[in-house]
């Protein structure tokens, strides 16, 4: 190889190299919904009907004992506004948007979830011990970006509350 044809070599697998690097911190946006227009709920009609109903957001036990957490983002909140989980199961994630590209992070933690409209982001945290966090937008998304914020409180397990299928645990109830 020559020079030049190994300059070229370099600079197009440092090229390829960016792309899964940009992905890092977004393991939870398959990096095919950047390349097709795959669209998995209609941000449009989130409110009217499927799974981001209204009645359908926040913490929902599953049959083995972990957690569901489903959320919306939109300019400028993230609902619910607090969202409770028990300390030391698995917290399934399901968040989308209904307007612009936002991001959800848990400020002391390293989880950062993407968030785009059409798409569900799909990703599993877990907090180990109890406590507050509190979560913010870190994608810029408009004039109130900066005050897009929620909470999280993670309770010990056996403060929980118990919930029927069906039911939804919030901050409010505790
Ligand atoms: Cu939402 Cu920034």
């Amino acid at each position: 190889m020559n020079g030049r044809k190994l300059r070229v070599f370099i600079f197009t697998v440092l090229a390829l190299c960016l792309i899964p690097a940009t992905r890092y911190y977004q393991i939870d946006v398959p990096l095919l919904h950047y390349v097709e227009a795959v669209r998995e709920v209609d941000p449009l009609s989130l409110h009217l009907s499927g799974e981001f109903v209204e009645n359908n957001l926040g913490s929902e036990q599953d049959a083995d004992g972990s957690v569901t957490v489903r959320m919306v983002a939109q300019q400028y909140l993230f609902v619910p506004h607090c969202i409770l989980v028990p300390a030391g199961v698995p917290v399934h994630l399901r968040i989308t948007s209904a307007d612009a590209v936002h991001s959800l992070a848990f400020n002391g933690t390293e989880y950062n979830v993407k968030v785009l409209p059409g798409t569900i982001s799909a990703t599993r945290l877990e907090f180990s011990q109890p406590g507050e966090y509190t979560t913010m937008c870190r994608e810029f998304c408009g004039a109130g970006h900066y005050a897009m914020r929620s909470q999280l409180k993670v309770v010990p397990r056996d403060q929980f509350p118990t919930l029927r299928p069906g039911e939804r645990a919030n901050c409010a109830a505790q």
